[in-house]
């Protein structure tokens, strides 16, 4: 085993205890302040009460590969903020570009000609797409392509994979507090790589079947992660052919990190509408949805806008994310670095006999436990991420993890490093139970 080192200067080396873990100073006093005035002192995916001590909630800054909280900390960044950051943070061709744009203008009353620019950019990326449209979140995605299709086909019913994360919306928040039946009622779920279950769920719609909403592996949270079986995605399209149906990719946490030209592009299977955020402008707020032609006239019919939607710097930051990406071939890049963490990974977890799954494409890993999954529970990974974080390795218990093209081998050799102290304090917590 190598010894426990800690990552970065800023960073104090610290045993492989699991003793409780104070947030910092400056962390702790945010935290305070929030509690008064703002609900749960933080809500949604990045709360850090959903995470085990030892993770900050404030952060101060980001460079590269690399993160810092707001008490001077550290971190090797593998979450980049649950799926934006692609290229690495502050990365200086997008901050150019943004820059640019942003002296001119950004939210003005009508769009920049960056709009034109990347929606052009989009359809030559994209074999299944003639047009674009952009919005702000993935959620923002989701719902205008459900929209579309409803606008398209006239029926309501939507099958959708139990268990698959499609936004915040009321129709698909996975937390029911606050929405209504009815807000979910057309909603049919089938069982993901399962075509039977989505033949069966197309019965159930009848003549009323939109669409299939469908993300491009599977993705869910707390779960070991699914690729397609090139076959279902292929039986998908044919199925929403027969039935006149549209099939919409959900490539809104995939997407640009896979394949440029959308995630099924490689399995040559067209969707009729994908929808993208998170990567799409390297942390700047953006969402697109591209369509084909058998879709254009549905989707000029809704209404589609807010008031953030069209400003211009987001969309110069989407033209220069997806120039870097092409130029520094960044998804090679993600590739080679999130395999040697996968191997590393493997190397450590078989060198301390501790059982564990690697799961998803290696541009968006996830590491459970036996113990974990036999348990239902998540107390390895836990112990785990919490003390990767202490040493400056920023992971996830129960949520997939994101590369971005700047991670470097060395980046992965030193992340090795805070990983091999975690599994050996995994080890040393729970003994023969794993
Ligand atoms: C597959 C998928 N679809 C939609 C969304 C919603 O995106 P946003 O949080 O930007 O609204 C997410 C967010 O994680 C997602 O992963």
């Amino acid at each position: 085993m190598t010894p426990t080192r800690a990552v970065s200067p800023t960073t104090p080396t610290l045993p492989a205890s699991t003793g409780p873990i104070p947030a910092g100073p400056r962390d702790q006093a945010l935290r305070d302040r929030a509690a008064r005035v703002i609900p749960g002192g933080m809500y949604g995916h990045m709360s850090a009460a959903t995470l085990p001590p030892g993770f900050p909630q404030f952060l101060e800054r980001g460079r590269g590969a690399r993160i810092w909280d707001v008490d001077g900390r550290e971190y090797l960044d593998f979450m980049c903020s649950f799926g934006p950051i692609v290229l690495g943070h502050a990365h200086p061709k997008v901050e150019a570009a943004v820059e640019r744009q942003r002296v001119l203008a950004d939210c003005q009353n009508g769009p920049s000609p960056r709009m034109v620019e990347l929606a052009e950019r989009l359809v030559a990326l994209q074999p299944h797409a003639d047009w674009a449209m952009f919005a702000k979140n993935g959620t923002d995605a989701t719902t205008l392509a459900v929209t579309i299709a409803r606008a398209a086909t006239g029926r309501a019913k939507v099958l959708v994979a139990a268990g698959a994360y499609h936004g915040a919306a009321p129709w698909c928040t996975p937390r029911p507090a606050g929405t209504t039946p009815e807000d979910r009622a057309h909603l049919i779920p089938f069982a993901y790589n399962d075509l039977a279950s989505v033949e069966a769920a197309a019965d159930r719609a009848g003549k009323d079947m939109a669409a299939v909403l469908v993300s491009p592996f599977r993705h869910d949270a707390r779960h070991d992660q699914e690729l397609v079986d090139p076959a279902f995605a292929r039986g998908l399209r044919a199925l929403c052919d027969r039935r006149g149906a549209a099939l919409i990719l959900d490539d809104v946490r995939a997407g640009f990190r896979l394949d440029l030209g959308g995630s099924w592009a490689p399995l040559r299977v067209r969707p009729d509408l994908a929808a993208y955020s998170k990567a799409i402008a390297n942390g700047y707020a953006l969402a697109g949805i591209a369509g084909g032609d058998g879709l254009r006239d549905a989707a000029t019919r809704v209404f589609a806008t807010g008031s953030f939607w069209f400003a211009a710097v987001a969309m110069a930051a989407a033209l220069a994310t997806l120039d870097a990406l092409e130029a520094e071939q960044g998804i090679q890049a993600m590739v080679h670095a999130g395999t040697l963490l996968r191997d590393g990974l493997a190397r450590q977890a078989h060198g301390y006999a501790i059982r564990i799954t690697q799961s998803g494409p290696v541009q968006m890993p996830f590491l459970t436990f036996a113990g974990d999954v036999a348990g239902g529970t998540f107390d390895r990974a836990n112990v785990f991420t919490g003390e990767a974080a202490r040493r400056g390795v920023y992971l996830h218990p129960w949520h997939n993890w994101f590369l971005s093209a700047a991670h470097t081998e060395e980046d992965v050799r030193l992340a090795l490093e805070g990983t091999d102290a975690a599994f050996a304090a995994v080890r040393a917590r729970f003994g023969g139970d794993l």
